[in-house]
């Protein structure tokens, strides 16, 4: 009673730290978020995200307006107010391997250990090869002058982009990693979380390593769920069965269930195939290269099914893309995202276009982002814009809009009407009834 609340800094505002950060303001946390991009801060200070995530620019401004959330440039300052920072700085693959590049979390470890004068906790939530928390860990000792008052910890963070705030306010569990010895970490994280703990949210307490295992593990398997079902699709495709009823008819077991279990263009984004790469760079290292050689063939399923769904579409209009026109509907890695890293649906679009089509994307969000990647390629504000003429259309993000559409408008615009729909998205149907030729991955 009367206790001062902890007061929370979150290192890096990017995707997830900005959801974080925000998240934890509305906690009732006073909080400050720090990003050596000063635009960034900017941004985030007025109340605009830079980048779309639905739900989360509410609890930005509601918490803004409230005073209980600031973002800064200056370490000094997060050094200053925090009792606990959270580091929320990306790990991208590296440039040169299939590593994660660790240069953001060692700049970030290194700006703010110096500062580090009292007690305090560092709390790391980025996806990380295992070993790297107790390398930050010695670091941060060796270099705070509150020496050994300082721990590190890490709690990684499972958030799906598109259900931010949902999955960071009630994750389905927390996970926190402390060291051999921590003596406060465990305890401030409870604190954190202690809303969530209240609401019967399991509180998992591992060593560095086995949280550190725990992120790269979930994603690993997700990807091999995806990828096992896209497996299945292929043979169903020379089999002649449906891909779709064999997945419908696994789910009602419930130890294989349904979710993570839809077969189509496969997974793309900054967290899969980033993840399981670096999981098996990390295996590599460490001498178990064999206990992960299936995520190699994980990875392979998935890239073959963008080469398959280019090969129906040519298909399609006779053989070569060469002179032809495409409509490509979908630009994000998925719906409820203007994220196109490792996007399946630009890669197909650029591939086709590299192959001689003139091929016009539509998405409802992600145009922007798309247009600076994939200068090169066509781009139209609507559905109806980016199929018109088209001789085959593709759907490649399954964003409600496309599932909605009327077979009959988009059939009133199109040179054919002839479309590969790569997410399963619609009903085939309603669509040949309309007169579509209509093919999907995995059905006859
Ligand atoms: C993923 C994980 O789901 C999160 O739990 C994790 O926290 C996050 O990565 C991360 O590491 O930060 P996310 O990348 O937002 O989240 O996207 P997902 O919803 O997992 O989708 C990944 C890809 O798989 C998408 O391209 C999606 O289209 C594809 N997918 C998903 C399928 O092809 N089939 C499915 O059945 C499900």
């Amino acid at each position: 009673v009367g206790q001062q609340r902890l007061k929370i800094s979150v290192i890096g505002t990017g995707y997830l730290g900005a959801t974080h950060a925000a998240c934890m303001a509305e906690l009732g946390f006073d909080v400050l978020g720090i990003d050596v991009d000063q635009a960034k801060v900017d941004s985030l200070s007025s109340g605009r995200l830079p980048f779309f995530e639905p739900g989360l620019e509410e609890v930005l401004a509601r918490n803004l307006a409230a005073g209980r959330l600031r973002f800064t440039t200056d370490y000094a300052e997060v050094a200053e107010f925090a009792d606990v920072h959270f580091i929320c700085v990306g790990t991208p693959q590296r440039a040169d391997s299939n590593a994660a590049d660790l240069s953001y979390l060692d700049a970030a470890v290194d700006a703010l250990a110096p500062l580090l004068s009292r007690p305090t906790v560092v709390i790391g939530k980025s996806t990380v090869p295992v070993g790297t928390a107790a390398r930050l860990a010695a670091r941060l000792a060796g270099t705070a002058p509150a020496g050994a008052d300082v721990e590190l910890a890490w709690s990684p963070e499972f958030l799906r982009e598109g259900y931010g705030v949902e999955d960071t306010l009630r994750p389905n569990r927390i996970v926190i990693g402390t060291a051999p010895g921590s003596r406060r970490a465990e305890a401030v994280m409870r604190e954190v979380c202690a809303e969530q703990i209240a609401a019967g949210i399991p509180f998992l307490t591992t060593d560095l390593e086995t949280a550190e295992l725990v992120k790269v593990s979930a994603n690993a398997f997700l990807a091999t769920k995806i990828s096992f079902i896209n497996a299945m699709a292929e043979v169903c495709e020379v089999a002649g069965a449906d891909v779709i009823k064999l997945a419908e008819a696994l789910s009602h077991d419930d130890r294989i269930g349904g979710k993570f279990l839809g077969p189509g263009l496969g997974f793309g984004g900054g967290c899969l195939p980033k993840d399981i790469r670096a999981f098996m760079a990390r295996a590599d290292e460490l001498g178990v290269e064999p206990a992960l050689s299936f995520l190699r063939e994980v990875d392979a399923i998935n890239q073959r099914r963008r080469a398959r769904t280019i090969d129906i579409a040519r298909g399609l209009i006779g053989g070569s893309f060469s002179g032809r026109t495409v409509g490509v509907l979908g630009a994000a890695f998925k719906p409820n995202s203007d994220d196109i890293r490792d996007s399946p649906a630009l890669d197909v679009a650029a591939t086709i276009s590299s192959l001689g089509a003139r091929v016009t994307v539509y998405d409802p969000e992600a145009l922007e982002n798309a247009r600076r990647a994939h200068p090169g390629l066509g781009y139209a504000t609507s559905m109806l814009e980016a199929v018109r003429d088209a001789e085959v259309v593709l759907l490649l993000t399954e964003w409600a809009e496309f599932r909605d559409a009327d077979p009959d408008e988009l059939a009133k615009v199109v040179a054919q009407p002839r479309i590969v729909d790569g997410r399963n998205a619609l009903d085939p149907e309603q669509w040949r009834e309309r007169g579509w030729t209509y093919r999907a991955l995995g059905r006859p």
